[in-house]
């Protein structure tokens, strides 16, 4: 048999500790769920936080939904861009960057929003928690699962 080449997906959001990680973890839950072989990783464009884990705030609404969101922080590469083939940016601002550093259009186009996948969104971004309140970081986890769902669905249909 012939190995199948497996879909790499990339999560990227500002500081790679919050939204990001939490999108991967969801990924990786959805893939999982329906036996998907995908390589997940996630990433920051920005390095204030590079190698700390998640914000315990996220990891806290993680464990509380049964999500378990854990790494360390690393930001994006130019060599990102060939190695994964979907790079899913948390808000417009993640997505502006990310088009900013592609080194070429193709790879400007493996960026999109992570939202665009879940048809129920009521907005484009998920939104930072960073500065807000535990409900933010609720909420991310509730849209990470919805979108991650939409996103292997894309993959599986
Ligand atoms: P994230 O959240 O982009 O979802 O990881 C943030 C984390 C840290 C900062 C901003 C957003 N910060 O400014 O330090």
């Amino acid at each position: 048999m012939f190995p199948v080449q497996m879909t790499r997906i990339l999560a990227v959001c500002l500081g790679n500790i919050c939204r990001s990680p939490t999108a991967e973890a969801a990924l990786r839950e959805a893939a999982d769920r329906a036996a998907l072989q995908v390589e997940i990783d996630s990433a920051g464009t920005g390095a204030w936080h590079v190698g700390s884990r998640p914000d315990a705030r996220m990891r806290a609404a993680g464990s509380e939904a049964g999500l378990e969101i854990d790494g360390t922080a690393r930001r994006v590469a130019p060599e990102d861009f060939d190695r994964f083939d979907l790079i899913l940016a948390m808000d417009g601002s993640n997505m502006a960057d990310l088009q900013r550093m592609a080194p070429s259009p193709e790879a400007a186009e493996k960026v999109r929003l992570f939202r665009s996948f879940d048809p129920d969104a009521d907005e484009p971004d998920v939104p930072d928690p960073y500065y807000g309140g535990a409900d933010g970081f609720r909420e991310v986890v509730e849209m990470a699962r919805r979108a991650a769902s939409g996103v292997v669905r894309h993959l599986t249909t």
